[in-house]
């Protein structure tokens, strides 16, 4: 198990457009262990390679629930629908939260580890993890999408 070091704003790197991952070998597989080592130490629902010092279109998410380790390499949304209104965090931005519009339903395709092509659908906090992550791979920080931030204590943990 290794725990990545997490880059925190300001950094050049989290507004960059990463690029295409092209090599699906066992050091993809190494990221994407560590990045999913590092997104559980610091107890998050999401990590995107930049965050780790990496321009490149890879990132992780799981929720917790039964969709388990979703890897999202090379991910495009086809389909977006509706709204939904909710809090927002980010591992690069310790103890700040804001409210953010997202899209309530996505349709992406993206490819696994090994390369596989797939596509998930998502709703609700899962969509919205999901979408957190793909901005991430373009250089787009929640902070750019924030309605309000939330006061200190106005969310509870
Ligand atoms: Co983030």
């Amino acid at each position: 198990m290794s725990v990545l070091p997490i880059v925190k704003y300001p950094n050049e790197i989290l507004e960059v457009e990463c690029e295409k991952v092209t090599t699906f070998d066992r050091k993809l597989s190494k990221l994407i262990k560590d990045m999913y080592d590092t997104m559980l130490e610091a107890d998050g629902v999401g990590l995107a390679a930049p965050q780790v010092g990496i321009a490149k279109q890879i990132a992780i998410v799981d929720i917790g629930d039964e969709s388990g380790l979703i890897e999202l390499i090379n991910p495009v949304i086809l389909e977006r629908r509706g709204e939904q209104v909710g809090p927002e965090g980010c591992l690069s931005f310790p103890d700040l939260f804001g409210e953010v519009t997202r899209n309530d339903y996505v349709k992406v395709r993206a490819q696994n580890r090994r390369g596989k092509t797939y596509i998930i659908e998502a709703r609700e906090f899962l969509a919205r993890a999901i979408q957190h992550e793909i901005d991430h791979l373009h250089g787009i920080l929640f902070t750019s999408k924030v309605n309000r931030f939330y006061e200190e204590g106005e969310i509870e943990g």
